[in-house]
């Protein structure tokens, strides 16, 4: 099953599987990963489930929908590898893909 790894502020690397199909969000959320707050439950309405995506992935993930980059305006410190996780989509492509968890959601 494929697998991505969280890292938390404070440097933690947190380690989840992530089944195909499933949002990168779905997954930090039922593994109980902090930092991934996804107020609106993943309707792509909250901008509490921002995420940076490891610089290596980003090909992989692809870019966002006009919708996401409109709500990405209300992230906290979005950067240009900023994605809201209930928007990205596992597959096994991105299997050990990287995220960093942002110091706050906004
Ligand atoms: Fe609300 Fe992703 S969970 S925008």
């Amino acid at each position: 099953m494929p697998s991505l790894t969280f890292i938390q502020p404070n440097g933690e690397r947190v380690h989840v599987e992530a089944p195909q199909g499933q949002s990168v969000m779905e997954a930090a959320v039922k593994n109980g990963v902090t930092g991934i707050v996804a107020e609106c439950g993943g309707a792509c309405s909250c901008a509490t489930c921002h995420g940076y995506i490891d610089p290596s992935w980003l090909q992989e993930v692809g870019a966002p929908s006009e919708d996401e980059l409109d709500m990405l305006e209300f992230a906290n410190e979005a950067k240009e590898n900023s994605r809201l996780c209930c928007q990205v989509v596992m597959t096994e492509a991105l299997d050990g893909m990287v995220i960093q968890i942002p110091s706050s959601q906004g």
